[in-house]
């Protein structure tokens, strides 16, 4: 008897309009990379509030100072990334405009807009020269919903794998909370997967959730603690999530000050032990000395 394949979200590709593009592994390996240096395809996960957005806007900003360019992907129309990449908020979402209603009523990328074009017309400049795509986002309650922007980035992010003109580009992607996004593929641009926990045992578990789903993509899975106050903490951690995590981020102070001034970490706060910690993660990554917990 045949099987049925079990499509997620039905109604979402029916909007959406096609299946996701099939993916080419080798477009990233295909390009030359300087001795010492190795492609950085990464996306963010974690539990609410475990400080995803601030590393994740901290560790694009900290790859770029070191040369590289820089695509930052921010998956959640809540503001959480702009900030600590130090971007200014944008008044309307710029991919709004990268994607027209046919007639059935989908919505479909713009003709001649694939992943690069995408890129450079619709991603914006942060500071040290990021460039971010963003869902953006739009709770003034005026004019047009989300949706479209929300359908040009799902396109945009699965057209980016086989896209020949980014492949030398360094990404970061940051997540909204939970499972969800990265469950229904909203990071096939990554082949790596930081997941971030807060020493709790909620967090820990959402961390355990995360790293099956990102072993289950054939995904290298880095565990991060954040917020630590002592060793006690990475211990709970690494207990709940049955693995060693590659680096931690200390509780910080700055972060929560910078927070409240609402003003970027890394601009403000640069010599915080936070940005040294999260230096030391992007040390480790770019001259592959931290390997995964649970490599591919
Ligand atoms: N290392 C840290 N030390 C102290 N406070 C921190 C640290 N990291 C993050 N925070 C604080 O925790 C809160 C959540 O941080 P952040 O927005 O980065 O988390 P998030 O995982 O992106 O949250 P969300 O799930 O809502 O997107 C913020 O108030 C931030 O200031
Ligand atoms: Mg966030």
């Amino acid at each position: 008897m045949a099987t049925r394949t079990h499509t997620p979200y039905p109604q979402f590709w029916r909007t959406v309009g096609g299946r996701p593009a099939s993916r080419r592994p080798g477009v990233v390996a295909d390009y030359a990379w300087p001795e010492g240096e190795r492609p950085l395809r990464l996306v963010v996960v974690g539990k609410g509030g475990s400080g995803k957005s601030v590393i994740s806007g901290t560790m694009a900003r900290l790859l770029a100072r070191r040369g590289r360019k820089v695509l930052a992907l921010d998956t959640d129309s809540l503001p959480g990334m702009a900030h600590s990449l130090g971007m200014e908020p944008l008044p309307l979402p710029p991919l709004m405009e990268a994607v027209d209603k046919t007639e059935k009523g989908c919505w479909k990328l713009k003709r001649g807009i694939g992943a690069v074009r995408a890129v450079e017309r619709f991603s914006t400049e942060a500071p040290d020269g990021v460039r971010v795509l963003e869902i953006g986002d739009k709770s003034d309650g005026e004019g047009p919903a989300l949706t479209p922007a929300v359908h040009a980035f799902y396109q945009i992010v699965h057209a980016i794998p086989e896209a020949n003109g980014l492949k030398e580009w360094t990404m970061v992607g940051d997540h909204p909370a939970g499972p969800k996004q990265t469950a229904h593929d909203w990071a096939p641009y990554a082949d790596t997967m930081i997941v971030v926990t807060e020493p709790s045992w909620k967090s820990a578990l959402t961390a355990r959730r995360l790293t099956e789903i990102a072993q289950e993509r054939g995904n290298t899975v880095l565990p991060v603690a954040s917020k630590v106050t002592g060793p006690g903490d990475i211990d709970l951690v690494q207990e709940v999530l049955g693995c060693p995590v590659v680096g931690s981020v200390p509780a910080d102070e700055a972060v929560a000050r910078t927070d409240r001034m609402g003003v970027a970490l890394i601009d403000h706060a640069p010599d915080s032990p936070a940005v040294r910690a999260i230096d030391e993660l992007v040390d480790g990554l770019v001259r592959g000395t931290i390997r995964g917990a649970v490599d591919r």
